[in-house]
């Protein structure tokens, strides 16, 4: 099929699955193109649960997939490629969680919504890189166990006075962007802003102008008057800031930053999953009701 055919049969086979497609930032353009919403993680998570659809095909990787099941356990959740995973997600399992737990009893939990609905499940709230702040200074305790991204659990440390107690994870592809690359590109681009994502390294978010979830660095961009920007986050989103702000110029920190499993969901996996709707992404029930505590606290602070 072209690509051409391939939009219109899944337009074809949304409406007759009452499907949403909702995608992630970091998709391909031609698989932003056919989605009902496109959104950060929080974003996203609040579509899923408000959605009134019947099936949501998530044009992300597995924890996203997972959360929309979580908070819809009615509705069928596919996800196109059932490998697309996230290697960070995948740095915590519940066994270190609960060693961790015992470790630092009074410590309140705080997971990243990059992790597995086990993890969710054992955890206090959750939180995105939109909200991780709010959520962290929202608690009684004095002292929090933060999973699994430590870079992010670093930029929060900026913003609180409570022990943050870091996981030793990370993002593969933010690590990449390394302080000489920023230093780079600022000297190529004088005056030009540096906007990074929170998994980035702390010493290139000790150094950019702004910090903030992919949500967060769309906005900035559209309001900033500056015409040339510098970015600090996984490449898809070039997609959408050019496509917002044309007369603007973009430039990545660092050259092909991509996130493979981001780049798995293609226009013929969506399609092929709409047909046979699978793979349906589900989460143990047991799990779910523990997991979900924890996101909704979390869509309750911010
Ligand atoms: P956002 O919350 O900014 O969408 O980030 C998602 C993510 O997984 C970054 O790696």
């Amino acid at each position: 099929m072209t690509e051409r055919e391939l939009i219109q049969k899944i337009k074809e086979l949304k409406e007759e699955r009452q499907a949403v497609i909702l995608a992630h930032n970091y998709q391909q353009d031609a698989v932003q193109d056919v989605a009902d919403f496109i959104g950060d993680s929080l974003e996203l998570s609040r579509k899923a649960a408000a959605s009134k659809a019947k099936v949501i095909v998530f044009a992300g990787v597995h924890f996203m997939a997972e959360s929309a099941a979580i908070l819809s356990p009615d509705k069928i959740v596919l996800l196109p490629d059932k490998l697309a995973g996230c290697p960070l997600a995948d740095s915590i399992d519940v066994e270190g969680l609960r060693r961790a737990k015992e470790r630092w009893p009074e410590a309140a939990v705080v997971c990243y919504v990059n992790s597995a609905a086990a993890v969710k499940a054992e955890s206090d709230v959750c939180c995105t890189s939109a909200n991780a702040v709010q959520v962290v200074n929202s608690l009684p305790q004095k002292q929090v166990l933060f999973v699994p991204d430590r870079n992010l659990a670093n930029y929060v440390s900026r913003f609180t006075s409570k022990e943050i107690i870091p996981w030793d994870g990370c993002c593969v592809t933010h690590q990449r962007v390394t302080l000489a690359d920023l230093e780079a590109a600022r000297e190529a681009h004088p005056g030009a802003p540096v906007l990074v994502h929170p998994e980035c390294r702390p010493e290139v978010v000790a150094a950019a102008d702004f910090v903030g979830s992919t949500g967060a660095i769309l906005r900035y961009a559209r309001e900033a008057r500056a015409e040339e920007l510098l970015i600090g986050t996984e490449m898809g989103i070039l997609y959408r800031l050019k496509k917002e702000n044309p007369s603007k110029r973009f430039y990545l920190l660092t050259p092909g930053l991509v996130c493979p499993n981001m780049k798995l969901t293609t226009l013929e996996k969506i399609v092929k999953s709409l047909e046979r709707l699978e793979p349906v992404i589900t989460v143990p029930e047991e799990t779910r009701r523990r997991a979900i505590c924890a996101l909704e606290r979390m869509l309750a602070v911010a």
